[in-house]
């Protein structure tokens, strides 16, 4: 039917009253909104605050109805993962459209692995260390069903930065060597933070019938290993025993969390074996070249599959650094065919994602090893302050930088996207080199509250709605209406990313306007479009039922 000018006016006004439907008219929604703190007014710094009593969360039901449709978003303003219902419109609707997106179910790529955070000693502490009431919050609010819904957590094996002080499972004096680890233990780092919070996950995920993806990284052998006798950089002695042994000091880590209940899906060979070399480095590490990964694959790989952690049930990963600097290692390891019965995956840090055309880095190792690989996964990310304040309350250009480095990545074929350290304190520590750091969550000094930064939000988007086996599939932007000038300002502010969750029928579109100004956009799936109002500095979830 063609409407009338003069109808279609009307309509227009009638839809714009009805774009945004409260949530509290919503069925499919109930929650607890944020107890938003603000922080610094002028900058629109903010956080939600969680304290025994009260901490915000989002109960939602996937819509059921074909063609039913919710917009998620979050805001620079102060919006908080708020839901309201979207109503259809055209494609001119209005005359009002700043961007157009098309979403290609045809065009199929790589199924989601996940999203979640790392269970560190620093984290263990801090979360470990709240009044239980209150640490259950902390808990629910990453695994919980109407939390996060974190499906990935990586441990670390023995000490990092981010502890209180230097140390490994096999720690000797000067001289002495322990090739056949008789003297290994667990830490009371493992015992009393990092066993009992991924216990309480695990509990949480099951409850509403999920699971964790847990995989290991370690940081430095013991020094009587080394080169340089030191927990800090070096290189393993050149000697098979040496090799052996510390392949077999990572697989007693897996058996014995095994044995506290606690099973791996996978490991990273080693974290950051190239920024390691590098004479800043001042923490726990371990410099691998080329020649000495595979060496160590050689060793580690045969001792991980003859205790069953065999290829199709373990995900030893390769990388675990920074785009860029793990390419030239990555692409040789993997052109020795002997690591192919072992390593699984492509690992990757997002520390670099400042300088320019980085993203291009991940496109083209991937498009290299793709064959001969299950995945690719980002394994850690934080804010490094550089010269800033390491925890910087309330910023929202740190959440705004996680969706956009999220948005990159799944873009450039990565199943997912794991937070570092799932909490830190007021000072972005404890970090023994005073390393400090900013997190998601920032536990307040005196233990009676913790803080929801922007970043929690950022990563909420992802992990709660592009749950874990869905397909991403392409999305196509167009301006409307454009200048050339106009078109790249949208491209530049505006980027998204789509899924398929074809298990229940869904399709989840991601957008992030960067830009100050709000925009209105169409999101079409199946020739059915939907007006979209975005806000400016804005991270926003579709949610269609097909
Ligand atoms: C906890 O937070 C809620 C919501 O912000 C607030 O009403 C309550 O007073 C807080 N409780 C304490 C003990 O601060
Ligand atoms: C280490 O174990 C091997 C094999 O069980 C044994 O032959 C060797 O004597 C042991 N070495 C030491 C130093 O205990
Ligand atoms: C989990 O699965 C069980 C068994 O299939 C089912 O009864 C239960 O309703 C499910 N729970 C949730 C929260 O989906
Ligand atoms: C460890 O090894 C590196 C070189 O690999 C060296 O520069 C560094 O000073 C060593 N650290 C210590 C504490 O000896
Ligand atoms: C704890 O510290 C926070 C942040 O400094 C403060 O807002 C809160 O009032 C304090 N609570 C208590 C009980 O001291
Ligand atoms: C982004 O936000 C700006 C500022 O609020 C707004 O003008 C613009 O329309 C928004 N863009 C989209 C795609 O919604």
């Amino acid at each position: 039917m063609e409407l009338s000018q003069g109808a279609k006016a009307a309509a227009c006004v009638l839809v714009l009253g009805l774009l945004v439907i409260d949530a509290s008219q919503v069925s499919a929604v109930q929650r607890n909104k944020c107890a938003l703190r603000v922080v610094d007014k002028t900058n629109q710094k903010a956080v939600c605050v969680c304290n025994a009593t009260y901490c915000d969360n989002l109960v939602f039901k996937w819509p059921q109805n074909p063609g039913e449709a919710y917009l998620v978003e979050s805001s620079r303003t102060g919006s908080r993962l708020d839901v309201s219902k979207l109503v259809n419109a055209d494609w001119d609707w209005c005359g009002k459209v700043d961007n157009k997106l098309v979403v290609d179910l045809d065009r199929e790529h790589q199924s989601i692995l996940g999203f979640g955070g790392a269970f560190t000693d620093a984290g263990g502490i801090n979360v470990m260390g709240l009044p239980e009431v209150l640490r259950n919050k902390l808990v629910e609010t990453y695994y919980g069903e109407h939390g996060s819904q974190y499906n990935f957590g990586r441990v670390t094996i023995s000490g990092i930065d981010c502890s209180t002080h230097p140390y490994s499972y096999d720690d000797l004096p000067k001289g002495e060597k322990d090739y056949n680890l008789t003297k290994w233990s667990l830490a009371p780092e493992d015992l009393k933070y990092k066993i009992p919070l991924i216990k309480q996950a695990l509990e949480m995920v099951k409850t509403y019938n999920s699971s964790l993806k847990l995989f290991g990284s370690s940081w430095s052998p013991p020094a009587w290993m080394k080169d340089n006798e030191s927990l800090v950089r070096g290189h393993l002695i050149d000697s098979d025993q040496i090799y052996e042994s510390y392949a077999q000091y990572l697989v007693k880590f897996y058996n014995a969390y095994k044995s506290h209940g606690i099973e791996f899906w996978g490991g990273t060979l080693q974290n950051e074996p190239i920024a390691a070399l590098s004479p800043g480095y001042n923490f726990n590490s371990l410099e691998l070249r080329d020649a000495d990964a595979v060496r160590l694959i050689r060793h580690l790989g045969p001792a991980l599959a003859a205790n069953g952690y065999t290829k199709d049930k373990f995900k030893l990963m390769v990388g675990d650094d920074n785009l860029g600097s793990i390419n030239d290692q990555v692409r040789y390891i993997m052109s020795q065919k002997e690591v192919y019965p072992y390593v699984a995956g492509l690992a990757f840090h997002w520390y670099r994602n400042l300088e320019p055309n980085i993203y291009q880095k991940l496109t083209e190792i991937y498009d290299q090893i793709k064959d001969h690989i299950e995945f690719a996964l980002m394994t850690e990310a934080c804010i490094e302050p550089g010269r800033e304040v390491p925890v910087d309350l309330g910023s929202w250009p740190r959440g705004e930088r996680y969706a956009n480095d999220i948005i990159e990545e799944l873009l450039r074929q990565s199943g997912g996207w794991i937070e570092w350290n799932m909490a830190l304190d007021e000072q972005g520590g404890p970090n023994w080199v005073r390393n400090f750091l900013d997190a998601a969550i920032v536990v307040s000094n005196n233990k009676t509250e913790f803080y929801k930064q922007p970043m929690y939000y950022a990563l909420a988007h992802f992990s709660r709605f592009f749950r874990p086996g869905s397909v991403r599939v392409d999305v196509n932007m167009d301006v409307i209406s454009p200048s050339e000038d106009n078109k790249e300002l949208a491209n530049k502010d505006v980027s998204a990313v789509a899924v398929h969750k074809k298990d229940t029928g869904h399709v989840v579109v991601n957008i992030l306007n960067k830009s100050d100004e709000p925009k209105m956009l169409i999101v079409k799936t199946l020739d059915v479009g939907r007006a979209v109002r975005i806000q400016g500095k804005s991270i926003n979830t579709v949610v269609i039922k097909l």
